[in-house]
Formats: C-alpha cells, structure tokens, sequence
C-alpha cells in the first residue's frame, strides 16, 4: 500500500476533483496535507469546497494556477514537499470541444505533458501521478460488448482525442523515463457539485424551473452512470495499490439510454419536487434537438480487473444515486442558485483574483 504526506489535486474546484478532495479529507482515512491546484476556468468553483479549509485547517490550501504554466507546477509541488498528484484538471465537456477545440489540446494535452516532466524532475521526491480520464477514449460501443483495458483507442471527438493523447503521454513517460504513474479511465459521472452543461445536473436545473429538456437526436444513446463518490473510492484504491504503469477501467455497470435517464430523473422531481404551474408532469418538458456532431452511441465498461485485483465495488445503483443527487441539488439551493446566475465568479474575483 502506497501512503503520501502530501497530495496535489490539480482541478480540485471542477466537479470530480471536488469530490474527491471531500472524500480524501472526510472519508479516505487519509491524514496528510491536500493542495487544490486549480486555474478557476468557468468550470472551477471555489464554492464547491467553501467549508473545507476552515473545516481541516493546516491540511487543505488552494493554489490558483494553470497546468499550461510548467513554473507554477514546479513552484506548488516543492512549496508543499508534495510527494503524490492526483490529476483531473481538464477541458471536460465534449460539446464545447466541439466548438471550441484549442484549450481542449492546450490543457488536456500540452498541461498533462507539463506535470509529466515536473513529476519527472522531482523523481526522488514524487511517488506517484495518478491520471484521470475516460472511457471516451475507447471510441462507441454497437448494441452488445463491454470497453476495457485492451480495448484499442479510438476517440471521435476533439474532447476523447485530447484524453486520449494526454493517456499516451502518460504510459509513455512510465515506460521511458520509469515515472511512476497510475491510470483510471471511467464512464459518466453524476452527483453532487457537477455544473450544468453535463446531463443529469441540466435536466435537473431546467426541469425544477419548468424549462425544456433538451435530449439530442433519439435519445437512444447509452451511457454507463456512475455515482461521483463511488469514482472517488475507485481513484483512491488505485492511488493506493494499482500497479505502477497499470489502467484500470471504472464503471457503474448501470447502462441507461439518455431518455430514459431523464424520463427517470422527471418521475423522481414530480416526486421530491415541488410542482410546476397546473401540476404539468416533467417529462411533457421533453424536447428532441438536433444530434451532437459524431455522437458516440453507446459507451459501457468492463470493469473487473478493479474489482477483482483491488476489490473495489461501487455502492450505488442508479436508483440511489439519483436519488441521492436530486435531493443534493433541492437542498443546496445557494450553490445551485450561485451556480445558475453566475454569481460564484464574483466570488472568485474577489477572493482569489491577483493572489
Ligand atoms: P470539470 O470541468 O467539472 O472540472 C475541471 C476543473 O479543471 C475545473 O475546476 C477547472 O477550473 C480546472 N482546469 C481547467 N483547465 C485548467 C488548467 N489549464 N489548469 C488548472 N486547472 C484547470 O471536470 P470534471 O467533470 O470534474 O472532470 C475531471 C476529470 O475527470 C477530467 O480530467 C475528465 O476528463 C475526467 N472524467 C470526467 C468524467 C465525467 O463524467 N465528468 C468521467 C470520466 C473522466
Ligand atoms: P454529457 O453529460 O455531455 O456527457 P458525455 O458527452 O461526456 O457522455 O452527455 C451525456 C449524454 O447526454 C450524451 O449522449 C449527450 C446527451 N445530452 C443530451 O441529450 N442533451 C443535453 O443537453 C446534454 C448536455 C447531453
């Protein structure tokens, strides 16, 4: 079992970094020091970890800074000692990849390409760089067979083909320069804390202000979901004892169409919820729009080798987990409300902002 004093997580304001930042500190046993290191895109909220440091003081710091900037990672990573990263940050949602591609290659590709060589400087020091990426990676699945870690790559869009580059990087800088790393790629992710532009958290925004729900093409794309924290457990089970160079494949084993999800996600509102004028039931607000460009169809994950090599299992089924999701965002309704009027960037201006 590998044991760190000091973990950097870059990207520990998105969604999952998040997450998982709260899992280490809160839940993982773990006891060291945690350094978010974050460029606060629009993706990065700071108001999704407002507790934490007064919460765990002398054991969670914030770092705003950019992965395309080599000199600040070298500066965090020796400013703390740090012996561990744990990387999400990334360019993350795929249709804005579509239009806009060039910061998906500047963060995705060219900022991983930077913490592989400042990892690779601090050989003595740093124990290990875990990677996060994805199952996108692996291109889309026909009606039946599973991704896994032999699955050859082959990503579609500018979003899958930037992980799927930074992943090379990465096996690369094991296999030649024996740096030690960890990979995790993993299937969509829901819960607490994850910004509107994904699905699950856009249908829950829109359908409680009674708007339409857009769902692409024929809704019959198949994701497989996973609870955010039971990724979170994953990422930290192989942090500890993955092999060194090794991939792991994460996944929910929980395959649903996106309609489904939403016509799911619209009975759970009409339940928990309160109603729309006329008591007009959610799923009437379903609309279909146009395809994303090279959608891919299906993506589902054979995730055995964790299971059977590091005995991680995820704990919940869509029917907790959404459930568990859908109450988190009508409870937090000042983060939802920060989130959805933009507020959280005056926060960052006035708290982070020439630091
Ligand atoms: P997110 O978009 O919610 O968060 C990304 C974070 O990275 C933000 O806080 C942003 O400020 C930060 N960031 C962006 N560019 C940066 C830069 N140049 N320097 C420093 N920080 C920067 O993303 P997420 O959904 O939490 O995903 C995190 C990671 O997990 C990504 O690498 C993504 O590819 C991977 N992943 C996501 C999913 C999913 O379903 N969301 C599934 C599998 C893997
Ligand atoms: P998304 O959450 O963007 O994740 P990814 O593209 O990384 O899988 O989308 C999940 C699925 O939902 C995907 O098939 C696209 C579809 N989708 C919609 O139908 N409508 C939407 O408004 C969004 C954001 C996604």
């Amino acid at each position: 079992m590998r044991d760190f004093k000091c973990i950097v997580v870059t990207g520990g304001a998105g969604f999952i970094g998040a997450n998982f930042i709260r899992y280490l500190l809160d839940d993982a046993g773990f006891s060291g020091v945690v350094v978010n290191f974050d460029a606060l895109t629009y993706a990065g909220n700071p108001g999704s970890l407002a507790d934490v440091a007064s919460r765990f003081p002398g054991r969670y710091f914030f770092e705003k800074g950019d992965i395309r900037d080599p000199a600040a990672i070298g500066r965090v990573l020796d400013k703390y000692s740090a012996d561990a990263i744990c990387h999400f940050a990334a360019e993350s949602h795929v249709d804005r990849s579509i239009a806009a591609p060039d910061d998906f290659v500047q963060t995705n590709i060219v900022g991983t390409f930077n913490l592989l060589e400042e990892t690779r400087k601090r050989a003595d020091r740093i124990s290990l760089l875990h990677h996060v990426s994805t199952d996108e990676v692996f291109g889309s699945l026909g009606d039946d067979g599973f991704f896994s870690e032999s699955t050859p790559y082959s990503p579609h869009s500018p979003y899958s083909a930037s992980k799927a580059a930074s992943d090379h990087l990465v096996k690369a800088y094991h296999d030649t320069y024996g740096v030690p790393v960890t990979i995790t790629n993993c299937s969509n992710n829901y819960g607490p804390y994850q910004f509107p532009e994904k699905l699950i958290p856009l249908m829950i925004m829109n359908a409680l202000e009674g708007k339409q729900l857009p769902v692409y093409g024929d809704g019959k794309n198949v994701r497989d979901w996973l609870y955010v924290v039971d990724h979170c457990s994953a990422i930290w089970r192989v942090m500890r004892a993955g092999k060194s160079g090794r991939t792991y494949c994460v996944g929910g084993r929980c395959e649903l169409s996106n309609v489904e999800v939403v016509h799911r996600i619209c009975s759970m509102m009409d339940k928990l919820a309160p109603p729309l004028p006329g008591g007009r039931p959610r799923n009437s607000l379903i609309t279909f729009v146009k395809d994303r460009p090279g959608h891919d169809r299906r993506y589902a994950i054979d995730c055995s080798r964790i299971e059977n090599e590091l005995g991680w299992r995820r704990t919940e089924t869509a029917d907790t987990g959404f459930e568990k999701t859908l109450r988190w965002y009508l409870k937090n309704t000042e983060w939802v409300d920060s989130v959805r009027t933009g507020e959280y960037k005056n926060w960052i201006e006035k708290n982070y902002v020439d630091r």
